[in-house]
């Protein structure tokens, strides 16, 4: 069986799922992805045909996105910003609102300041952020050990310093020097939202990464406002992504502490997303 062969059957299995020209971006990303073999190459050698080993990886991959497994583990990467990550379903797959946030973050940031990124899990806002400007001194924080260890490999593989740190949002205690910003996209999804999500986030990403606790949908953000409030220097700002359901809870929590000059972001889908806050001088 040739590449064009493989391709219908990919087309054949996935078409209940995907249309057809989301079917090829997959295929296409696999093909590069697993063999380096680049976009053009079913157009120009329609004829080559895989080794038993490359038609065992492609077999196991059309399973696992039939079976509804984002792409993203199955290739084991995705992109943010400009760069491409690990991802493993130890971590979150990072999101494009998470990219706006980021570069928000970014325009906020003063060269030489020291930043934290809690619940960091891939490292990416701390990695686009200490890539952008190699001047910060970024820390990612993570309760979980093995989303830490992918942030280590992405900081390896990006050449990017970041202080990485596993701890609980709960238990961090106070700094040696002020911050002046931090960042965090804490788990927000409250857990009766659950019927109304798609399988391919349910099964297969981390339901540490997702859920709040049960009555209680603001729970990690008091816990970084908290830190914040005792760590971020006056005038120092936080930035937080959140669930646009609870973002008036979240706001009336920045007011009781120390801080003020909240200010809203939609996202791209136009779902009020992220905001920012200051310290209070
Ligand atoms: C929504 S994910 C965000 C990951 C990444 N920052 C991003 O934007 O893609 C939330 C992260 O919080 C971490 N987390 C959950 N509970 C935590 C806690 N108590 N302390 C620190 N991190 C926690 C999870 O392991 C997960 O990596």
């Amino acid at each position: 069986m040739n590449i064009i062969e493989y391709r219908n059957i990919f087309r054949e299995v996935l078409s209940s799922k995907f249309k057809a020209n989301e079917i090829d971006f997959i295929y296409k990303r696999l093909l590069s992805s697993f063999f380096e073999f680049d976009s053009t190459i079913i157009g120009l050698n329609p004829n080559i045909k895989f080794s038993s080993l490359q038609k065992k990886k492609l077999k196991n991959a059309l399973s696992l996105i039939q079976n509804n497994c984002p792409l993203q583990y199955v290739t084991g990467k995705a992109s943010f910003l400009d760069f491409e990550l690990f991802v493993s379903p130890d971590v979150l797959i990072p999101r494009p609102e998470t990219e706006e946030l980021t570069n928000w973050v970014l325009k906020s940031c003063r060269n030489g300041q020291k930043v934290y990124d809690l619940c960091t899990g891939s490292g990416c806002i701390a990695l686009g952020i200490k890539k952008n400007n190699p001047t910060l001194n970024v820390t990612g924080i993570d309760i979980s050990e093995k989303a830490i260890l992918i942030a280590i490999k992405n900081s390896i593989k990006l050449q990017v310093d970041v202080n990485w740190i596993v701890n609980d949002v709960k238990k961090i205690g106070s700094e040696h020097s002020y911050i002046d910003l931090i960042v965090s996209n804490p788990p927000y999804v409250y857990p009766d939202e659950k019927k109304n999500m798609h399988s391919r986030v349910l099964d297969y990403e981390p339901h540490i990464a997702l859920f709040t606790p049960i009555n209680n949908p603001v729970y990690y953000y008091k816990y970084c406002i908290s830190f914040a409030k005792k760590n971020l220097r006056y005038g120092g700002k936080l930035f937080f992504e959140v669930n646009p359901n609870y973002i008036n809870d979240i706001e009336t929590l920045l007011l009781n502490s120390s801080f003020s000059n909240i200010n809203v972001r939609k996202d791209i889908f136009g779902n009020k997303r992220m905001l920012s806050a200051d310290k209070n001088g």
